[in-house]
């Protein structure tokens, strides 16, 4: 799969013919000022929680592309209200088949609220099954036990996990995820973006590096192969 980082949390991913568009945060963000959302084509766009920092561009990405916006209850009915038409509402322990393949909404440890402060419903990760791999995309979270289900039942070909530290589990808990998850190849996300969460980067590196594991930090607007 082909996968491009918008910054922060947003990431697009190409696999099995679909774009899918995850947590949109691109216009406020100073680290992706060379990122132009008109140029964003996608499928999909998948939100895991209410916060600012993970869907402030979904409404214009939405209704520009067309794309099929998924998130929780809450979030969904949000957006209908803001005239975007193109909805699927989900919530946590459910998975429904989409054309490219199965989406499961799993636990998040991370609270959830809209920008004008209405309820966000809860936090979620999402689990991607398709015929060419799978994937998990965290969202916002602590570490937390659960994730030794995706392990016992279920097998990653990469996951993408916070590593900023302060409002989601840091690099030394993401190490710790993998291993619940059983999957050592780690996409980093929610770092850098705000003061709270800057990283040193080689440090990251090297820690994954030092438990067998490879850490990505894509460059803001590139494209890695995985
Ligand atoms: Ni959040
Ligand atoms: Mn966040």
């Amino acid at each position: 799969m082909q996968v491009t980082y918008y910054g922060h949390s947003c990431f697009l991913t190409e696999i099995n013919g679909a774009r899918i568009l995850f947590d949109p945060f691109i216009t406020p963000n100073e680290l992706a000022k060379h990122i132009d959302i008109n140029n964003i084509r996608c499928d999909y766009i998948l939100i895991s929680h209410g916060h600012f920092d993970h869907l402030i561009d979904a409404e214009v990405i939405a209704k520009q592309t067309g794309a099929l916006l998924v998130s929780n209850w809450e979030i969904v009915n949000w957006y209908i209200k803001k005239g975007v038409t193109n909805t699927h509402p989900m919530n946590i322990g459910g998975h429904w088949m989409f054309d490219f393949g199965k989406v499961k909404c799993i636990n998040a440890v991370h609270s959830s609220s809209m920008p004008d402060g209405s309820y966000g419903g809860q936090a979620m990760g999402f689990l991607i099954e398709t015929p060419e791999g799978n994937f998990y995309y965290s969202g916002d979270t602590a570490l937390n036990y659960d994730m030794k289900l995706i392990g016992e039942f279920k097998t990653m070909d990469v996951v993408f996990l916070p590593i900023g530290n302060n409002f989601t589990m840091g690099v030394d808990n993401a190490i710790i995820a993998s291993d619940f998850i059983n999957c050592d190849h780690v996409v980093g996300l929610h770092y850098d973006t705000f003061g709270y969460i800057t990283i040193n980067h080689d440090e990251a590196v090297e820690k994954f590096d030092a438990a067998g594991k490879k850490l990505h930090l894509i460059p803001i607007g590139n494209t890695i192969e995985i």
